[in-house]
């Protein structure tokens, strides 16, 4: 194969991205950003219309300038060739949604991997999530090409910080292509996180087994909230005192209404299953996942206590996204529980920031408004969803007003309680003292 001839002189390597999505475009910006040439493939032709034009197209902070800033570097295309004839690093960004089964769809790597001529010197190295062991089959009938395994760990709302300040970078490949894996962690090295190398099978393992630990850790402090009450503590008093603890450390122990995200769900799931078919039944995850699915409905038992029935009631959600600074809908609480509030009777209104182009068509029956405050006219309780900053300075005064009954769930204990009750409402958050702000 002729030497690539992407690199325009710059005697930085060329990198291919296969898949323009959340973390392909992060990946593509950020090594463009870091000086080198980017060839990004998608199979959706109007994404890459659009990327070329320069218009992003998802809510990610920080990447539509990245984007702008480095259009020279940028390559847009639909067409593999393109990108194999520029690069021979090949960076695999496709979605490996869950299937019915609750396994990782594999298909649009499949997709990839089929697409590599035989015998290319190219590398496949491999963001996707994938099953451990997946790259290890991959790597076995590739032939020619290298396989390396590089699995992602930026956060939605924070990629673009989290892609140049990693906390480590893990590479895993196999003896045979340990020229290949020094060249992605070279790639890597000016960004300064820990390069892990090691093993395909245990780089893989090491992403599902992150996210599955942190997704413990949400389903742990949601069901020490709980308890708190049951017996009149207080989870935030709880968690920090936890935290403080250095074998226990303060991240992931804020409860809420559950974790949701195009990433938790899926991987949680994908290791419970891998395991199952392995022969293990990971009992753990059974109740992580079971906690989660019964967290994001507690809220409706909430209601109910204040305003009985809700049949006929109006709800109002402040928030929609799985989490702030997103627009991704995926798996996020807010379809759960406007589905459950449907399905009481309730009608629910809903204001979220950037989500809402994207909630229309998964949200049947919910309105959306343009404003927080148009939400909650006439509402007879609030609901807190997602903890956009912007909520904290809405005027609570004048909301207080403007609903018929002013309650405020709080399902991310975010807002200011006292505030909120000096305002006249009656404000409950998660695992705090039923009624009250917590702070009595
Ligand atoms: N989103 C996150 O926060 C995050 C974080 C870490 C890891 N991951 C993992 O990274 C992977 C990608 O996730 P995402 O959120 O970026 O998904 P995404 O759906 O936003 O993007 C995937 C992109 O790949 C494109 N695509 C599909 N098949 C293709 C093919 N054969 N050739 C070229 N393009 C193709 C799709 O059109 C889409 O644009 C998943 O495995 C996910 O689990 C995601």
């Amino acid at each position: 194969m002729p030497e690539p001839t992407g690199n325009r002189g710059t005697g930085k390597a060329p990198v291919g991205v296969i898949g323009a999505g959340w973390v392909g475009l992060v990946t593509a910006a950020c090594f463009a950003e870091l000086g080198h040439e980017v060839y990004a493939r998608d199979v959706v032709s109007e994404k890459v219309e659009a990327l070329k034009r320069g218009e992003v197209g998802i809510h990610e902070p920080g990447l539509a300038e990245l984007v702008q800033r480095n259009r020279d570097r940028l390559h847009f295309t639909t067409r593999i060739e393109e990108v194999l004839d520029a690069a021979r690093l090949l960076f695999v960004c496709v979605d490996t949604p869950p299937t019915y089964s609750g396994d990782a769809d594999l298909s649009r790597v499949r997709a990839v991997v089929e697409d590599l001529p035989a015998a290319s010197d190219h590398v496949l190295v491999m963001k996707s999530t994938v099953p451990p062991g997946t790259g290890e089959t991959i790597r076995r009938e590739l032939g020619g090409s290298g396989y390396v395994s590089c699995p992602e760990f930026l956060k939605e709302g924070t990629a673009v910080e989290d892609f140049m300040h990693p906390d480590r970078v893990v590479v895993g490949a196999a003896p045979e292509h340990s020229a290949s894996a020094d060249a992605v962690a070279a790639l890597y090295e000016p960004l300064g996180g820990e390069i892990v190398r090691t093993d395909i099978s245990s780089a893989e393992m090491i992403k599902l087994a992150s996210n599955a630990y942190l997704a413990t850790r949400i389903s742990f402090i949601n069901e020490i909230a709980n308890v708190c009450e049951e017996v009149g503590a207080d989870v935030g008093e709880v968690a920090r005192g936890m935290g403080l603890d250095q074998r226990i450390g303060p991240s992931f122990l804020r409860p809420g209404i559950g974790f949701g995200g195009s990433c938790f769900p899926k991987d949680v799931s994908a290791l419970k299953l891998l395991a199952g078919n392995s022969g293990y039944h990971f009992q753990l995850l059974n109740s992580v996942i079971e906690v989660n699915e019964l967290q994001k409905r507690r809220v409706v038992s909430k209601l109910t206590r204040h305003l009985g029935s809700l049949v006929g009631r109006r709800i109002a959600l402040l928030g929609l996204a799985f989490k702030p600074e997103t627009d991704d809908m995926r798996e996020a609480s807010s379809l759960v529980l406007s589905a459950r509030l449907r399905g009481e009777g309730a009608e629910v209104i809903a204001f979220d920031p950037v989500a809402m182009e994207n909630a229309r068509d998964l949200l049947p029956g919910v309105e959306m408004r343009d404003t927080a405050l148009e939400a909650l006219e006439n509402a007879d309780a609030a609901v807190l969803v997602t903890e956009w900053p912007e909520f904290r300075e809405i005027e609570w005064a004048r909301a207080a007003k403007r609903m018929n009954r002013p309650l405020i769930i709080d399902g991310r204990n975010f807002l200011d309680a006292e505030l909120l009750e000096a305002s006249g409402f009656v404000c409950e958050g998660i695992g705090r003292p039923t009624g009250s702000s917590g702070t009595e």
